[in-house]
């Protein structure tokens, strides 16, 4: 990615509250534009940008923390009783601050059950999953907050170290069919980039509070696992129907096959003009791939 013009830059200080997968990600990237980023996790590591926040445990971060915080990004999950963590120990401090802009991480699983039709961000949500609904009540508790949020829905996150590859590497991969199951995925550099290229163009561009950000081409698991083993020159297992695999699988597994939508990421894409980096999953695990 090019370096902005302006925007992003030194000025900035970015707080990513729930520093996992792609909030490392997120963190990596924008130090590179010269921003200054905190990061958050639930136990004390050496790392001096990193500090404590456990929303369970009552941690929070102490006043320096805050000190010229510009931008948050928030990619912690809803807690047990469906409430946003951050929200729940930090709105008063958070409405404080002379905020630019809150992102905040959701899912596309507030969408539920379409039988594989697309849906976009003016379909109105409708979570078949208890964990959707719950999401779907924090998502309802960053817009009421009143703060300067935009909200991320995402689809599957894979990227290197989180893969299909990791699945065939650790021997927990389960090849399953079921007729007509389609998936959305997005790779954890688009999920990054993409909210930079938002942030860059902020000025220029219509704010939308509510964004998917998903690549082009859903599709079967069984077609991204396929494509896995051509890559390691090794031979697929041969598929178990999911009616036989079901009993296996552990309730989260086999909640997420419960559900069939593809997610449309034309206000991305089209009106707001972003270029994916990984248009879809064969793009993207060749990428993974090549930094297994
Ligand atoms: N994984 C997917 O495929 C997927 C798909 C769609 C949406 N999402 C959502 O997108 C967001 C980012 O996903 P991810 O996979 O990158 O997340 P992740 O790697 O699981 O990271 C989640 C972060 O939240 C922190 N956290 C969890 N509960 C907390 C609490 N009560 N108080 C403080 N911190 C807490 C964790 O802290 P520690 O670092 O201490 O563990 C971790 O840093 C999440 O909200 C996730 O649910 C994920």
């Amino acid at each position: 990615m090019k370096k902005p013009a302006s925007l992003l830059g030194n000025k900035n200080k970015f707080l990513i509250l729930g520093c996992g997968y792609s909030g490392s990600f997120f963190a990596k990237t924008v130090r590179k534009f010269g921003c200054s980023v905190l990061t958050s996790s639930r136990s004390i590591c050496s790392d001096p940008n990193s500090f404590v926040f456990d929303s369970e445990n009552y941690m929070v971060p102490d006043e320096n923390t805050f000190d010229g915080v510009t931008h948050i990004l928030s990619c912690i999950p809803p807690d047990k009783n469906g409430k946003d963590p951050v929200l729940r120990s930090l709105k008063n401090k958070l409405k404080s601050l002379p905020l630019e802009w809150v992102g905040y991480l959701s899912t596309t699983g507030v969408y539920g059950d379409t039988k594989g039709a697309w849906v976009s961000e003016i379909d109105e949500p409708n979570p078949f999953q208890r964990r959707s609904h719950k999401r779907l009540n924090c998502e309802k508790e960053w817009i009421e907050s009143g703060l300067p949020v935009q909200i991320f829905r995402l689809p599957g996150i894979y990227g290197p170290g989180r893969s299909t590859f990791e699945a065939i590497k650790n021997k927990k991969i389960r090849v399953i069919y079921k007729k007509n199951q389609i998936f959305s995925r997005i790779h954890v550099a688009d999920i990054t980039n993409a909210i930079i290229y938002l942030l860059q163009n902020k000025n220029s561009l219509k704010f939308y509070q509510v964004i998917n950000i998903a690549d082009d081409e859903p599709c079967s698991q069984i077609e991204v696992i396929q494509y896995c083993y051509n890559l390691l020159g090794l031979t697929m297992p041969k598929p178990i129907l999911f009616k036989d695999a079901q009993e296996e699988l552990s309730p989260i597994a086999k909640s997420f096959w419960m559900e069939n939508r593809r997610v449309s990421n034309k206000l991305l894409c089209e009106t707001l003009g972003y270029k994916l980096i990984y248009k879809n999953y064969k793009i993207g695990l060749k990428n993974c791939y090549l930094k297994s």
